[in-house]
């Protein structure tokens, strides 16, 4: 070899892309150690071989097809491909053939290089990916917030709007009848304030159901035992809660998204689990505020379902729009556990909990 080719060479085998030098008739004349490597075969088996020598057979079609091309048309050729590895996986590439010429400017071969971009790829198809979980993320909440929405318009039509017409009905009958006895005066003042009893109860459950007053009142820890007391009532199922000893110290922020983590994780434990008992522990230590909830249900398998619903997603995102993750466990027949972490003190508001 002579020095200018151990030097061409030498620049050749530095680039980590495959690169290489063809002949008009599509026979290797210099190759680079990168591309020795990805056909799998020593540089004396490649020299002066096609690529349909060196290459399965469709892939050495193809790449001939293209060298035809960039020498017909005479013009540099890029454009992305893929192939299927021996071991399966599946390999992007980003391909530059540009057409060699001599002295007279006849074209007399083309020279190639090629970057594996693959992990650009799954970069990118992450990206769409994600893209579109958030798309369907954000239409689902406004779904559930117009459901919510008729949900709490038909409470107070149907609930508060027909107490207060029974109560408005039961007063126009005690001005009109004036000469109502005292004990039928009395039994009708009694019916009316139960009335209106019920109303302050239906008032407060649906106040309750928007955001728990309790939440802002006596912090996260109370809330939390509220939500889990009525949970177990409704479902059957017992629940314990574990908090830490010392008292909790972090912002407004954090105990909503804890509280509404908590909400949707139970609301996936009493519909999808079998569960009969979970365990809700609260842990403020080390900078970060963390929750771990853990069913004794069914489990579900990850791996098969790949894509999370948009739930689990929703929980996802509260936990990272505060800095946090978000981890789930779960395996067939061995329940499910979703446990949180977020880092204290990255949102503005510093309301302190009480
Ligand atoms: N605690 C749980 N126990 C068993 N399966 C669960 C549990 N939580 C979630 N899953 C499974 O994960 C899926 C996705 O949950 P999620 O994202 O909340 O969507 P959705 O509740 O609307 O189905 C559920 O359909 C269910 O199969
Ligand atoms: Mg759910």
């Amino acid at each position: 070899m002579s020095k200018d080719d151990e030097l061409q060479k030498a620049i050749l085998n530095n680039i980590p892309d495959q690169a290489w030098l063809k002949d008009k008739d599509s026979r290797y004349i210099l190759v680079n150690d990168a591309f020795c490597v990805a056909c799998g075969l020593p540089e004396s088996d490649i020299l002066n071989k096609t690529p349909i020598d060196v290459w399965p057979a469709d892939w050495g079609c193809e790449y001939i097809d293209t060298d035809r091309r960039v020498m017909e048309q005479g013009e540099r050729l890029r454009y992305e491909e893929w192939r299927h590895t021996e071991d399966g996986t599946l390999r992007w590439y980003d391909t530059i053939k540009t057409p060699i010429r001599n002295e007279q400017g006849e074209v007399i071969g083309t020279t190639g290089i090629s970057r594996d971009i693959t992990d650009r790829k799954m970069a990118e198809e992450d990206l769409l990916e994600s893209r579109s979980q958030l798309r369907e993320l954000s239409a689902y909440l406004q779904s559930v917030r117009e459901e919510e929405r008729t949900r709490i318009s038909r409470e107070l039509h149907d609930e508060l709007g027909q107490s207060l017409t029974a109560i408005r009905i039961g007063l126009s009958v005690m001005e009109t009848r004036r000469e109502m006895q005292d004990d039928e005066w009395l039994q009708n003042v009694h019916a009316l304030k139960k009335i209106a009893d019920s109303t302050v109860e239906s008032v407060q459950r649906i106040a309750a159901d928007l955001r728990p007053l309790i939440l802002d009142e006596l912090g996260l820890p109370s809330a939390i035992d509220w939500l889990l007391e009525s949970f177990a009532k409704r479902n059957a199922i017992t629940c314990e809660l574990i908090l830490p000893s010392t008292p909790l110290a972090f912002n407004r922020d954090i105990s909503t998204a804890i509280f509404r983590i908590l909400q949707e994780s139970l609301t996936n434990v009493s519909r999808h689990s079998h569960a009969t008992s979970v365990v809700v522990v609260l842990k403020d230590a080390k900078g970060f505020v963390t929750l771990k909830v853990t069913d004794n249900g069914d489990g579900f398998d990850r791996a098969s379902s790949r894509k999370d619903g948009l739930g689990l997603i929703g929980m996802r995102e509260r936990a990272f729009m505060l800095g946090g993750r978000l981890k789930i466990q779960s395996r067939l027949d061995s329940g499910t556990s979703i446990e949180v972490h977020i880092p204290k003190g990255t949102s503005s508001d510093s309301g302190e909990e009480k």
